[in-house]
C-alpha cells in the first residue's frame, strides 16, 4: 500500500458558504479518478484542501494511513502528493531542461537529503532525462521554455510535477485551453504516466470526453456535496448525475 490517498468526511467552509461538505473518496495507486461537477461545485476547493492550500473545516485527508490534512503545502508535496502547475512558464530565460531541474530542486532544497550532494545531482539528471522522454519534450530540452507553443508549455507543467517523483498526482484541468489534437496528446500522456509510474491520478477536468475516456472511476459533486461515484458508464447513466450536471446540453460522446 503506497500512495493511497484517503479523503474522509472532508468539508471546507468560506464564511457561511459550504464549498465542500462531507466528501469521502479513496484514490488507489494506479487509479485515475475523475472529479466532475458544475462550475462552483467545489472541485478546485477539493484540490486545494488536499494539497494543503486550504485547511479543512471538517474531516481528514490521509496518505498511506498518515493524516496530512493539517500540514503545510510544501510538507504535503514532500510526502509525495504532486500537483501539476497550472500556469505556463514560470521562469524567464530558462530552457525546458533547466525548468525541470528547478522544479525538482524546489522539493530537495530544504530536504534532509540535500546534503547527499553529488549523489543528489546524479539522481536529478537521471530523473530529468527520463521525464523529458516521458513527456515527449526531449527534442526541445534546450529550447527556451517560454518559446514553446501553449500545449507544450502545459505538458512541461506536468513534467515539473513528475520530476518531484510524486506518489500520486493531482491535476486541475490539464486540458483547459488546448485544441483537440493537444487534448488527445495530453490524454495519452496522462495514461502513459499512470502506466509507467503506477501512481494514482486525481483528475479535475471539464472536458467530458477526456474524463470519460481516461478515468477508472468518476466522483460527481454538486454544491460541495457528493452526488455519485462509479465507472464512467455508471455515472453517465445515473439519473442524479443527469439532473445535477450532465443534462441534455452536454456532449458525452
Ligand atoms: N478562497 C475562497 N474564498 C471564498 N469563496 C471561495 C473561495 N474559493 C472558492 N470559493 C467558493 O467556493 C465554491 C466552490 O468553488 P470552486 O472550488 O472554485 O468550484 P469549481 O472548481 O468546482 O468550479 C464557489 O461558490 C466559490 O465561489
Ligand atoms: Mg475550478
Amino acid at each position: 500500500m503506497t500512495g493511497t490517498l484517503e479523503i474522509r468526511g472532508l468539508g471546507r467552509n468560506f464564511g457561511g458558504l459550504k464549498a465542500l461538505e462531507d466528501i469521502s473518496v479513496t484514490l488507489a495507486p494506479g487509479e485515475i479518478l475523475g472529479v466532475i461537477g458544475p462550475n462552483g461545485a467545489g472541485k478546485t476547493t477539493l484540490f486545494n484542501t488536499i494539497s494543503g492550500v486550504f485547511r479543512p473545516s471538517a474531516g481528514t485527508v490521509s496518505l498511506d494511513g498518515r493524516i496530512i490534512s493539517r500540514m503545510r503545502p510544501d510538507q504535503i508535496a514532500r510526502l509525495g502528493v504532486g500537483r501539476t502547475f497550472q500556469s505556463t512558464t514560470v521562469f524567464p530565460e530558462t530552457t525546458v531542461r533547466e525548468t525541470l531541474e528547478r522544479a525538482r530542486s524546489f522539493l530537495t532544497a530544504h530536504s534532509p537529503m540535500a546534503w547527499l550532494g553529488s549523489f543528489g545531482q546524479r539522481a536529478a539528471g537521471h530523473s530529468v532525462d527520463r521525464v523529458l522522454k516521458r513527456i515527449g519534450l526531449d527534442g526541445m530540452a534546450d529550447s527556451e521554455a517560454i518559446s514553446l507553443a501553449y500545449g507544450f508549455q502545459k505538458i512541461l507543467g506536468i513534467g515539473m510535477a513528475l520530476v518531484q517523483r510524486p506518489r500520486l498526482l493531482l491535476m486541475d484541468e490539464p486540458a483547459a485551453g488546448l485544441n483537440s489534437s493537444e487534448k488527445i496528446e495530453v490524454t495519452n500522456l496522462i495514461r502513459g504516466i499512470r502506466d509507467e509510474y503506477g501512481i494514482g491520478i486525481l483528475l479535475v477536468e471539464h472536458d467530458m470526453k477526456m474524463v470519460m475516456g481516461l478515468c477508472d472511476r468518476v466522483q460527481v459533486i454538486s454544491y460541495g456535496r457528493h452526488v455519485a461515484i462509479g465507472t464512467p458508464e455508471e455515472v453517465r447513466t445515473n439519473s442524479d448525475v443527469i439532473d445535477a450536471y450532465l443534462g441534455k446540453d452536454h456532449e458525452l460522446a
